[in-house]
């Protein structure tokens, strides 16, 4: 239906001879940037039909810190951080530090130059195009021009908590959530029986996951979660969002 309306709305502008086809043109498709989200957290998952990788990254071998081995060390997630920060974000400490670099900077790439970073151009190791097909970059590199915020000023590295929220407009957006995820949040449990993770566990635990995972959508999941975007849930809301979530049940 949005590509009707795309569609439809050129031929208008065409025809009325307004000069903004390149506007248009800057202005990302949601879905592509919340499809290139779910790949750059765990993108053989987000790509039906896509083999999880085998043993680990190229790059993985250039430190030491993180101990993690096999597929876990192909996440974008892994080495840049749910915060987009790498090295100078959550991820700058603990036992997920690399001290590899994060994708803010990227913003300011052209989605050529960023596809040909995905494409090993800066680093041979770093070219994801035999296990990733074209549409997949493409969408990865919409996602990190157009998805990534700073989040340093937004959430507290220590307290882990948003600076700016309200936890009552959080509780409303919430219903959207409840049908999933129960009232609590405990009608999914991520983790194991014996030990369960909840909405309000990745809430208090990882507060750049959870907007991440709220902003974009979980990869593969049945069914499908809502990006933000679908919901028509903004930025702040999604702040709002966690500081609710974050008095939720957690265990
Ligand atoms: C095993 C670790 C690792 C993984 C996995 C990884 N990267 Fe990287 N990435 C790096 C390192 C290290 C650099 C910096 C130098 C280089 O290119 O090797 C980098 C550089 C980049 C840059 C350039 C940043 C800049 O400002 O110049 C982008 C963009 C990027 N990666 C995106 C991604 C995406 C998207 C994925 C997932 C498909 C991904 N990376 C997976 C380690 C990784
Ligand atoms: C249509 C159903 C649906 C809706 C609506 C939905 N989710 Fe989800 N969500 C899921 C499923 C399914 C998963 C994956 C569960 C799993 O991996 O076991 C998930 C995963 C998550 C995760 C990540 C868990 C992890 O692995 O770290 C978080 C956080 C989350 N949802 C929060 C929310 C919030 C907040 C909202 C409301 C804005 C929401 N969800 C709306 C179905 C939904």
């Amino acid at each position: 239906m949005r590509r009707d309306w795309v569609v439809g709305g050129c031929a208008w502008l065409l025809v009325a001879g307004f000069p903004l086809g390149a506007a248009l043109a800057q202005s990302p498709a949601p879905e592509s940037v919340a499809t290139g989200a779910q790949l750059y957290d765990k993108w053989w998952k987000a790509v039906p039909g896509t083999k999880a990788p085998v043993g680990d990254h190229p790059v993985w071998a250039s430190q030491t810190t993180n101990k993690a081995k096999g597929e876990a060390t192909w996440r974008c997630k892994e080495c840049h951080g749910w915060d987009y920060r790498g090295k100078d974000g959550a991820y700058g400490s603990g036992s997920h530090a690399t001290g590899f670099p994060g994708v803010l900077a990227a913003r300011g790439k052209s989605l050529d130059e960023l596809k040909a970073i995905l494409k090993g151009s800066a680093d041979r190791r770093h070219d994801f195009s035999s296990v990733l097909n074209d549409a997949a970059l493409t969408h990865l590199a919409t996602f990190l021009k157009h998805g990534p915020v700073d989040l340093k000023p937004l959430i507290d590295l220590k307290t882990k908590k948003a600076v700016k929220a309200e936890a009552d407009a959080g509780k409303k957006s919430f219903d959207a959530c409840a049908a999933c995820h129960g009232a609590d949040g405990a009608t999914l449990n991520f983790g194991k029986p014996a030990k369960p993770e909840y909405v309000g566990t990745v809430a208090r635990a990882n507060p750049w996951e959870f907007q991440h995972k709220v902003r974009f959508g979980h990869p593969g999941s049945d069914p499908p979660m809502p990006a933000a975007a679908e919901l028509g849930l903004s930025l702040q809301d999604v702040l709002d969002l966690l500081a609710y979530s974050q008095t939720l049940r957690d265990k």
